[in-house]
């Protein structure tokens, strides 16, 4: 089979890994892809936006079989596109893809099918939204309603800040149409979790859980960045709470997406906060999470291709989806600077006898070179038996990995660890 991957980042490299491991796979192009997953793709100029073109690439290079991975092209419909020239797809189509290109729908489908999440309102005025934070609780959470690059949420410790994001986004447009509407909600406190699931629309299989470390520097202090290193199976995430959430949240989600006439098929990413009240939804994602799938489908031991057709034809119940044991850990190493300025163009030295382990996200490929071309530049994973062992072969690794001006976090999994020394 002819499969093509949409995106460029280092879960889509994981996902292109996975895929090479399928039964029946032939070939593997990636749209664009980037400078390192050419060594295990045809990388094709074409943007992951640009949707006109991958369906054209679709029909004149006859592709079995897409997997669109990022929120952009799914959100903007890229999965009805290529359905209909017939191309099947992994990936939601847009009607469904809105449970994460609009906060507003979001919020207002978990209140109306009775979905643990934050309080809130919504606002269309900047003017009503001001008046409101007159006498909001603080601190409280600014959301713009669209997609912004990650960068849409503001957590806001006093009035003034808080007052500052309304105008950012509702006046100053810094993310466009995105911030046309706001959602204020209510600041939750509780151990976050990502819990990415298959759904063909009637099962719901979650994958191993995971935690992502968003901030810049080491002890989660400095700026939130698309995600510094992910560790699975999360160690808050106790087989009690995985059953509440089942019942509570990712059933409820997926039957309250049908009862709307948009049924969800795909990777339903979930991201919670487990509170002293329960579990709540943070956030819903259309697509595998970045970096979680790094430490994710490593952890895999199934058919990656036959789940996800079988999440396009709707037999996921009878599907099998088994996960290892084990514990997966992956640092990523980005240029010194991220996320606010850096340089790049330098030159990536990965010794290869670990460089099925390396997702790259941000490099290209220069008269045979791999140069640095991005914030991220790459993660690298490690599994084990335990967790320990996993971080520590993933530092292992990450030392013998090399690029001018390397950052990485240094203690990617320590928190996880505190939580099994003290259970
Ligand atoms: P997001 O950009 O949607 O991934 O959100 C970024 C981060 O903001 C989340 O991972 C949480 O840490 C935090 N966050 C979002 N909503 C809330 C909330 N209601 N209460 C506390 N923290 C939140
Ligand atoms: N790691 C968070 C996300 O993919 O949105």
């Amino acid at each position: 089979m002819k499969i093509m991957v949409v995106g460029s980042g280092g879960r889509e490299h994981a996902i292109i890994k996975k895929l090479k491991l399928s039964e029946g796979v032939e070939e593997i192009f990636a749209l664009p892809g980037n400078g390192g997953i050419s060594a295990d793709a045809v990388c094709v100029n074409i943007s992951a936006t640009d949707i006109e073109s991958i369906v054209r690439f679709a029909k004149e290079n006859g592709i079995d079989y897409a997997v669109v991975a990022p929120d952009d092209p799914l959100v903007l419909g890229c999965v009805d596109a290529l359905e209909a020239v017939g191309v099947p797809c992994f990936g939601p189509r847009a009607n469904a893809a809105v449970i994460e290109g609009s906060k507003v729908f979001s919020k207002n489908l978990m209140k109306k099918y009775n979905i643990p999440t934050a309080e809130y309102e919504v606002f269309t005025s900047a003017e009503e939204a001001l008046k409101y934070l007159d006498s909001a609780p603080i601190p409280t959470v600014i959301k713009a309603d669209g997609l912004a690059l990650g960068k849409g949420v503001i957590i806001a410790q006093t009035r003034d800040e808080a007052r500052a994001a309304v105008n950012e986004i509702m006046l100053d447009k810094k993310f466009g149409k995105s911030g046309d509407s706001i959602v204020i909600e209510e600041f939750l406190t509780g151990p976050e979790v990502s819990v990415l699931s298959f759904t063909d629309g009637k099962t719901v299989i979650p994958m191993v859980s995971s935690m992502d470390h968003k901030r810049a520097l080491d002890g989660d202090m400095g700026l939130n960045t698309g995600g510094m290193g992910t560790i699975a199976p999360n160690p808050y995430y106790t087989a009690e709470i995985a059953k509440r959430c089942m019942d509570e949240i990712f059933m409820p989600t997926v039957n309250a997406m049908n009862d709307e006439s948009r049924t969800f098929k795909g990777c339903l990413y979930f991201g919670l906060m487990l509170t002293s009240d329960g579990p709540k939804v943070i956030e819903y994602n259309c697509r595998f999470g970045d970096p979680e799938t790094q430490v994710v489908l490593p952890l895999l031991e199934s058919d990656l291709l036959k789940i996800m057709m079988a999440v396009t034809n709707g037999t996921l119940a009878d599907t099998e989806v088994q996960f290892s044991n084990k514990s997966a850990a992956c640092v990523i190493m980005a240029s010194d600077g991220y996320p606010v300025k850096y340089e790049k163009g330098f030159e990536i030295s990965i010794p290869s006898d670990i460089s099925e382990s390396v997702y790259v996200a941000g490099a290209v490929k220069s008269n045979g070179k791999l140069l640095t071309s991005g914030g991220r530049v790459l993660g690298v994973t490690a599994t084990a038996n335990t967790l320990k062992e996993a971080v520590d072969a993933a530092y292992e690794k990450v030392s013998r990995i090399s690029f001018k001006n390397a950052y990485y976090r240094k203690d990617i999994g320590a928190k996880s660890l505190k939580v099994k020394e003290s259970k």
